[in-house]
């Protein structure tokens, strides 16, 4: 128990409080201020809790000045080269690396739950044949408590469980078939023969007329998007899990809330602004006119910079080299999107503006790339990131389950609008005047 402690004294009446100093693995140190309106009858101002430990948690860990990204202690470098998408997912839930036996369990327990209910095609059904398939996922996912009916308790930690393996498990299903839905074809079922990456692209890619041909670079490829996006700390969206579980409503209802946050294009939806950017400098010849108006301020370059990693994302440096092996592998090189990519990510890298700024490419520079070229249209690139983070949710919502004073989550606020006044009769009230 460390004795660091920070006083706060309030100028105003001389009183002071002293806040303990709470230490984690790594990382910042945190002033407990829990007892601020007890002790002086305030609260904490801190807008998007940039600056506020929401809880505490074992799962991951981000150093942003030293680009150190860690699941459960492991290097996500280390992760990104041996292991397994359902690996990462297995540590992620349990903390620990699993032994062959248990990794064949949990990899059989989670094909358990592949298929979707049939009742919930009809969902496909209800919407327009363009719908954006975030939106199916949002509404296929919140439905889904609808038809699981034998894990609806949350206070069973058995029923938390299942309800955990059935999203990681659905997940790829619910994503594959809204593709299927707005590109006209047949609904597909899972294949429990093949592991969770094949299965997923063999869910989305395979037509009835012909046998999918797997290539395994692509495979891999989508493999280190999964495992790259699997969990980022108390990102928005996970955040949003955390709210929504901690009012202890059911996991599915909060991972569909998870989505509709990581729908939006500052979270989830960078790596198709990425895409769309490519395609409008349309040729390598026009980037060094796109540079001077991003320079002058016109837009922002997609792709490069990031709220927390401020020299380099661990994730960039690992997916490029994934990029690149599919690039060279698919002979796509010198398509015009990707040469232009390319291109673009040297020039940047070489210009003094995004020197200074310490503007380096991002995780979603090249993960729209990727996407693109294993032919994935725009709209389903969040999707992409929904089905790899849902594991993340769900072992963050795990650990908020399991804590025994959790709380219903109440932030407050610092009113400003108009002071208490009395109700005025409407015969006896005047039009403003502007
Ligand atoms: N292109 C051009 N200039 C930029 C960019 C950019 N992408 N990002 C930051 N800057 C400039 C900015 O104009 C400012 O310049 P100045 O000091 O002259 O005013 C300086 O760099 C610092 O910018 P900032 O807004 O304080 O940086 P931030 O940490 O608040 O922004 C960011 C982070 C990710 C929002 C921003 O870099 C950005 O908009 N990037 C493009 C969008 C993008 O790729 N987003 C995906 C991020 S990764 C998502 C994930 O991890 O899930």
């Amino acid at each position: 128990m460390s004795n660091h402690t920070v006083t706060i004294t309030d100028n105003a009446t001389g009183k002071s409080m002293i806040c303990p100093v709470k230490m984690g693995t790594h990382g910042h140190p945190v002033i407990d201020c829990q007892a601020l309106p007890k002790e002086l009858g305030m609260f904490t101002f801190d807008p998007a809790f940039v600056t506020t430990a929401s809880c505490e948690s074992a799962i991951t860990f981000i150093d942003g000045d030293k680009g150190i990204l860690l699941y459960r202690g492991y290097p996500i470098e280390q992760l990104a080269e041996q292991s397994s998408f359902i690996e990462v997912c297995y540590l992620l839930l349990y903390g620990e690396l699993p032994t062959p036996p248990q990794l064949e369990e949990f990899t059989w327990s989670v094909k358990k739950y592949t298929l979707l209910h049939e009742g919930l095609l009809g969902f496909y059904r209800g919407f327009r044949h363009d719908a954006h398939p975030m939106a199916m996922l949002v509404g296929i996912v919140g439905a889904l408590s609808g038809y699981y009916h034998d894990s609806l308790d949350i206070k069973d930690p058995e029923h938390r469980h299942r309800s955990a393996l059935r999203l990681v498990a659905k997940m790829p299903t619910i994503a594959a078939n809204s593709y299927r839905y707005i590109m006209g074809r047949p609904f597909s079922y899972p294949r429990n023969d093949l592991d969770y990456v094949h299965n997923f692209m063999n869910m989305t890619f395979s037509i009835p007329s012909e046998p999918y041909v797997f290539n395994e670079t692509a495979i891999r490829a989508l493999e280190i998007i999964m495992i790259l996006h699997a969990d980022h700390e108390q990102n928005a969206s996970t955040s949003t899990v955390r709210l929504a579980g901690s009012s202890q409503a059911h996991p599915f209802s909060c991972a569909a809330a998870g989505i509709a946050t990581l729908w939006g294009p500052a979270h989830g939806g960078a790596n198709e602004a990425v895409i769309r950017m490519l395609q409008e400098i349309a040729h390598p010849k026009n980037i060094p006119s796109y540079i001077e108006r991003i320079k002058k301020g016109d837009f922002r370059l997609m792709g490069f910079g990031h709220r927390v990693y401020k020299n380099y994302d661990p994730r960039a440096k690992i997916i490029r080299e994934s990029c690149h092996r599919l690039l060279t592998e698919l002979n796509a090189e010198h398509l015009p999107l990707f040469e232009t990519a390319m291109e673009l990510e040297r020039i940047a890298l070489e210009d003094s503006y995004f020197i200074e700024r310490k503007l380096y490419p991002n995780v979603d520079f090249y993960s729209g790339i990727i996407l693109s070229a294993l032919g994935f249209p725009l709209n389903m690139f969040t999707v992409m990131f929904a089905v790899s983070r849902t594991i993340g949710w769900v072992a963050q919502w795990m650990e908020m389950m399991d804590e025994p004073n959790m709380r219903i989550a109440r932030p407050r606020q610092l009113y400003t609008g108009a002071a208490q006044r009395n109700y005025i009769p409407m015969s006896q009230r005047q039009t403003l005047k502007s």
